[in-house]
């Protein structure tokens, strides 16, 4: 088998390629880039424009503690028109964002029991919904995962405030 080098700019590691219909309207691969706050909120707002203009419903949002998942839905629902204050759902399984277009809804499975029936039923109800929805830690339950529009793989970078984030279509 002869094994080719890429020519372009991009690096093998950073092009993964998938099945299905890519993210976005180049080509079939899963982008990964390096984000500080600022580029995490220029992300924050072109995902928000793909949720205002129907072209994805639901994100998932996986990688370690403290990767950065809350921070991007707090960017998210600011992008899209939202005043309050989010935070993870802790006492409740969701949190619901009245956005002036539609409600945003923020799962968190972290602590949630993988194989209980009950919450599998909420989060699909609310797949099939018309409102927008955003679950951290969806790999946690993958007949979920695999349901999403959108996953976006966080790790921690090099610096205190770097993240490298996959974008990966569902
Ligand atoms: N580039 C960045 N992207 C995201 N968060 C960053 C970045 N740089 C610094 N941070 C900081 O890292 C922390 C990320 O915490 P956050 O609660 O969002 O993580 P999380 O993935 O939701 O963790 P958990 O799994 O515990 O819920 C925040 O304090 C945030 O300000
Ligand atoms: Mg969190």
């Amino acid at each position: 088998m002869v094994m080719q080098n890429n020519t372009n700019d991009t690096t093998h590691a950073d092009l993964i390629h998938l099945r299905g219909v890519p993210f976005g309207a180049t080509s079939e691969v899963a982008r990964k880039s390096s984000y500080n706050l600022s580029k995490l909120e220029s992300l924050a707002y072109n995902i928000a424009r793909k949720l205002q203009e129907g072209k994805i419903k639901s994100i998932g949002l996986n990688g370690p503690l403290g990767a950065g998942k809350t921070t991007f839905v707090q960017l998210l629902a600011r992008a899209l028109g939202y005043k309050g204050s989010v935070t993870s759902p802790t006492f409740t399984l969701s949190n619901e964002y009245q956005c002036p277009q539609n409600i945003l809804v923020h799962f968190d499975l972290y602590r949630v029991n993988k194989s209980d029936r009950d919450v599998l039923e909420m989060i699909k109800e609310s797949l099939l919904s018309e409102r927008w929805v955003v679950l951290e830690w969806s790999d946690r339950m993958m007949s979920i995962n695999k349901k999403l529009d959108l996953i976006l793989n966080f790790r921690h970078g090099k610096s205190a405030d770097e993240r490298i984030i996959e974008e990966q279509n569902g």
